[in-house]
């Protein structure tokens, strides 16, 4: 980042985007913005507050793309949100200024206005644009503001468009005399992502979430520039994903009859992502992490709910694992997968099978296998898993896999599975890479948001003194600087790092729910999100710096707030008011 006006470096004044553009000149000049200013996208004008999800249909590219959403409509949804957050989820930025300081234009009337806002995509967006294969969309684009108001946002996809929408109402405040403006005239941007996979995953099987917190979070990433979010929809403890076929798996295996995700559910928030360019992947885990499937098809699970010795067979209660070597369960598997994956398909181009956790002592208790040797689990493990990719691959969909799959179970997997890493502090990734296999990096020492809350076991008396201080497997919590602080590329060989695909930040439900699930995730996951778009390292190739970085985190937690996201603060208000007062100089 190089600034034109040193000045703005050294005042409190945030220069405000997260995550930081590749590149990004600014200066100093105040120009408001009105409500109506006229946009074109392609040569189709419009104005800023009329434009629908339809009105560039007719433009130049606008149809271009196929499937669940075409480029006009991710264009349209992407002004309707530049629009609504720069006039009405915008924010007072007087926490950024100096103490009573007047920081404000001194009136919305006597300077320059935004003329015209010029949208330009060089390229027809890909047919997948809707559900997009890695790395198959070019989320470039380019950003200009000149002083005089003329704006040029430019990508060689409705992506990258969206993209730098999402960059320019970062650049804009509201004023208190009544409309916006940007103190940081002119600018010029280019921005590409880092990695083309930049994801938040939530778990809503571990405790329930209405749909609109999804929709919430799925606004929020985008607004991070994540572009996939990974559904987590089913676990030991409940299964609320609707599987019309099937009935009874929501209303016997859900935590209540009405707690469910529909299929119209999901296909509504299958819909939001892929207008957000957010692309919803949705993970049914097994064989473990399954025993709710036993309060509709007891048949299917061994080890079911073994109590009080549950720990023998599963990482968590309720134990219960589908059974590795059942027709019934192949069956069961055949039905889930052909309700489901013709429904998912619109909207993406994987599906996630899970396989983390799977505990070899279960299937002492599986009638079908009576083992708990790896030697036999393993084929029937590889077996399994090859009836699940291979009816995913039949369906046009790419198989995602959690990590032990590959590196504990050893499997033979085909160039086309994704692998989500999560264990090891540096090594899964590199180990991943080295087997020729493209990664998912997302460790959970530092990309785990749910970690530090303690346990939520409960101990019994005789048992309980030696858990005390009752930590939880991963804490302590994770702070946002050690989220910015894991490159997904560390360990990894420069012949490899093509194959770092991108990153997943995690939100497990344990002890999550509607009540505190914004803070848990927000503005923390924006640290994950930076890493993933800007990268790691800054263009120096050094770390970047937390000192510069942080400001920009609570700007973009006010404007998180300000799109009803309760984002939790990061700082006291002293620390924004005064510049770089809080940095530390000294060693710890
Ligand atoms: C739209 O998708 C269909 C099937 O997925 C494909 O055959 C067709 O070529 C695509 N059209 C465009 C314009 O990409
Ligand atoms: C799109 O084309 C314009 C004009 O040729 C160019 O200035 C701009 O950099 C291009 N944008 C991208 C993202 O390639
Ligand atoms: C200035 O504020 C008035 C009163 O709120 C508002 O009607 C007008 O649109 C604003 N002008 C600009 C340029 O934002
Ligand atoms: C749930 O429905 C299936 C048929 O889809 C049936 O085989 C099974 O017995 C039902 N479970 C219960 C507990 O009634
Ligand atoms: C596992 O043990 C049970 C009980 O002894 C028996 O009925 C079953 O046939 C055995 N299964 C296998 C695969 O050997
Ligand atoms: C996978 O391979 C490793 C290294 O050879 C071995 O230690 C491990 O036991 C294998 N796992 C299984 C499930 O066979
Ligand atoms: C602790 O107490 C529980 C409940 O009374 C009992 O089931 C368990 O066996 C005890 N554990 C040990 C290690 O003594
Ligand atoms: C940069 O960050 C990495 C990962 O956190 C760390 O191992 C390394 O020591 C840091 N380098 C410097 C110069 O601080
Ligand atoms: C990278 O280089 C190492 C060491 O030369 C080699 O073993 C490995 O196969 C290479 N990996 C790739 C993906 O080319």
């Amino acid at each position: 980042m190089k600034f034109v006006n040193t000045l703005i470096v050294c005042a409190p004044a945030v220069s405000a985007l997260w995550p930081i553009p590749q590149t990004y000149t600014h200066g100093d000049s105040v120009i408001f913005i009105n409500q109506n200013t006229p946009i074109s996208y392609n040569g189709k004008q419009a104005t800023l507050s009329s434009v629908s999800t339809n009105s560039f249909a007719s433009a130049t590219y606008g149809s271009a793309a196929n499937g669940s959403v075409t480029s006009a409509q991710i264009i349209g949804a992407a002004v309707q949100r530049t629009y609504q957050t720069i006039f009405n989820q915008n924010y007072i930025p007087w926490k950024f200024h100096h103490r009573n300081s007047d920081f404000e234009p001194s009136s919305n009337s006597s300077g320059a206005v935004v003329k015209s806002i010029k949208l330009v995509q060089n390229a027809s967006d890909p047919a997948d644009v809707g559900r997009p294969l890695v790395g198959s969309v070019d989320e470039s684009y380019t950003l200009d503001l000149t002083t005089d108001g003329s704006v040029v946002i430019s990508g060689k996809s409705s992506q990258g468009i969206a993209h730098g929408l999402t960059t320019f109402t970062q650049l804009f405040y509201k004023y208190s005399g009544g409309g916006a403006y940007t103190p940081l005239a002119p600018v010029s941007i280019t921005d590409a992502p880092k990695f083309p996979y930049r994801s938040l995953q939530m778990d809503v099987a571990r405790n329930y979430y209405p749909v609109t917190d999804v929709l919430r979070m799925i606004d929020a990433a985008a607004y991070n520039k994540f572009n996939h979010f990974h559904l987590h929809a089913t676990d030991s403890q409940s299964w609320p994903l609707e599987i019309p076929s099937l009935p009874n798996l929501t209303s016997l295996g859900a935590y209540r009859k009405d707690l469910i995700y529909s299929a119209s559910d999901l296909q509504q928030i299958q819909q939001y992502g892929a207008t957000l360019g957010v692309e919803v992947v949705v993970e049914i885990d097994s064989p473990g992490h399954t025993a709710s499937i036993a309060y509709s098809r007891p048949d299917l699970i061994a080890a079911f709910n073994s109590q009080p010795d549950w720990d023998a067979y599963a990482a968590e209660p309720p134990s219960g694992t589908l059974k590795l070597n059942s027709p019934a369960v192949y069956d069961f598997l055949e039905q889930v997968y052909s309700d489901l994956l013709p429904r998912v398909k619109p909207y993406t181009s994987y599906f996630h099978t899970g396989g983390d956790e799977v505990k070899e002592s279960a299937y002492l208790l599986d009638d079908t296998v009576n083992s708990s040797s790896d030697a036999v689990l393993q084929p029937l493990v590889q077996k399994f898993v090859d009836r699940n990719h291979d009816q995913i691959r039949a369906n046009g969909l790419h198989p995602l896999v959690w990590e032990e799959m590959l590196l504990q179970w050893n499997l033979t997997l085909g160039d086309d599975v994704l692998i989500q890493t999560w264990e090891s502090v540096t090594d899964s990734v590199a180990k991943t890479v080295a087997k020729g296999h493209k990664a998912l990096a997302g460790n959970y020492n530092y990309w785990y948001l749910d970690c530090g809350q303690g346990q939520w076991l409960d101990f019994y008396p005789n048992i309980s003194a030696s858990y005390w201080p009752y930590a939880d497997y991963c804490s302590p919590r994770k702070n946002w600087r050690l989220m910015y602080s894991y490159d997904p590329l560390a360990n990894v060989p420069a012949n490899s790092t093509h194959l770092v695909v991108g990153g997943v930040v995690a939100i497990w439900s344990e002890q999550v729910d509607s009540a505190n699930l914004d803070r848990m995730v927000w503005p923390r996951a924006g640290a994950a999100a930076e890493v993933l778009w800007s990268g790691a390292k800054d263009a120096s190739g050094q770390n970047r710096s937390q000192v510069t970085a942080s400001p920009r985190l609570s700007d973009m937690r006010e404007r998180l707030l300000a799109r009803g996201v309760m984002a939790e603060p990061i700082q006291m208000v002293f620390c924004l008011q005064d510049g770089e007062s809080c940095g530390e100089v000294n060693e710890g």
